[in-house]
């Protein structure tokens, strides 16, 4: 604590002068998780609650996909990303063109878009989906067949949870698409009676190994309704440090995946991003006009 002592006060006092909040991901770091955040969840309540507050400015403690998603839904709110270089494999791995031959090769077929895209693949897409709604999203649209960008990953595990015909793109996070199920296999060896729970990012192989699959915010409630005696969450290592403190009773097994973008935000960056209002967020209206009704319409559905 004594560490972090300065920055944690420092923050808390610049957010009150300049009426800002501070949105942050789970799997930011704990100090920044439990010390100054005013939201925090996956990246659908991230979304969604960006468009519940009444701040002047966001900052939001996550990746670049996020704090896009957040002016996206903020038009006239300053938007700060502490570190511009927080990117995603993901986002990283599609482009607003590669979108556009996906439609031209499957004419009248939807384009669902994971959120973890830019805002100019957003603006390509018909309808956003986050891991904690895809199926919701996908079986909404009322069609047999989908087009679902960018995770291969995802597109799977939601394929084997729905009737409708998922068409997939080849892109892969690298945090998740290093769990295996040899790996489960041996967590189960060595840690006996450990539940997994999978984040849908991992691939099918090791979601089909797991007791649960589900979003970052659906493992939390699961730990929460289910108190297992002994838990591994498949997903980002600061995912069970956060949960661990609201849960000391269970003992979490912590292989640990990092996540490089989301580790370059520190509590000194955030720290630095209310006092300097570096970096904001724009976006290009022309962009932002499209990407926002994808995201929007996910909201409504
Ligand atoms: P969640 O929406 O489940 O929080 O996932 C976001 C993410 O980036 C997972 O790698
Ligand atoms: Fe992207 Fe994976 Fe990092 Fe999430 S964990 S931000 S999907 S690279």
């Amino acid at each position: 604590w004594p560490v972090f002592a300065d920055d944690v006060d420092a923050i808390l006092a610049l957010k009150r002068e300049r009426n800002a909040v501070i949105l942050a991901h789970n799997y930011q770091t704990p100090e920044i998780f439990h010390c100054v955040a005013d939201v925090v969840g996956d990246s659908l309540a991230l979304a969604s609650k960006a468009v519940a507050t009444d701040a002047d400015i966001i900052v939001l403690a996550g990746v670049h996909f996020m704090a896009e998603t957040a002016k996206l839904l903020n038009p006239d709110k300053t938007v700060l990303i502490p570190d511009l270089g927080a990117g995603c494999s993901l986002a990283d791995s599609i482009t607003p063109e590669d979108v556009r031959l996906m439609r031209a090769s499957y004419p009248g077929v939807p384009i669902v878009t994971y959120v973890n895209t830019s805002a100019a693949v957003k603006a390509e897409s018909d309808v956003c989906c986050t891991s904690g709604n895809a199926r919701r999203i996908v079986e909404k649209l009322g069609v047999p067949r989908v087009i679902m960008l960018p995770d291969e990953y995802l597109a799977r595990n939601i394929a084997a949870e729905t009737d409708v015909e998922i068409i997939a793109w080849k892109g892969h996070c690298e945090v998740h698409e290093r769990f295996s199920p040899a790996e489960v296999r041996q967590l189960r060896e060595d840690h006996p009676g450990v539940v997994v729970l999978a984040h849908p990012e991992c691939p099918p192989e090791v979601v089909a190994e797991a007791d649960f699959s589900g979003s970052t915010a659906l493992m939390s409630d699961y730990v929460a309704e289910h108190r297992p005696a002994r838990v591994v969450l498949l997903t980002e290592c600061s995912m069970s440090d956060n949960v661990a403190v609201q849960h000391p009773t269970v003992d979490f097994v912590r292989p640990c995946n990092l996540c490089p973008h989301m580790k370059r935000i520190t509590l000194a960056n955030i720290r630095k991003a209310l006092e300097t209002g570096q970096h904001e967020v724009t976006i290009d209206p022309a962009v932002a006009a499209p990407a926002r009704r994808a995201v929007e319409r996910m909201l409504e559905l």
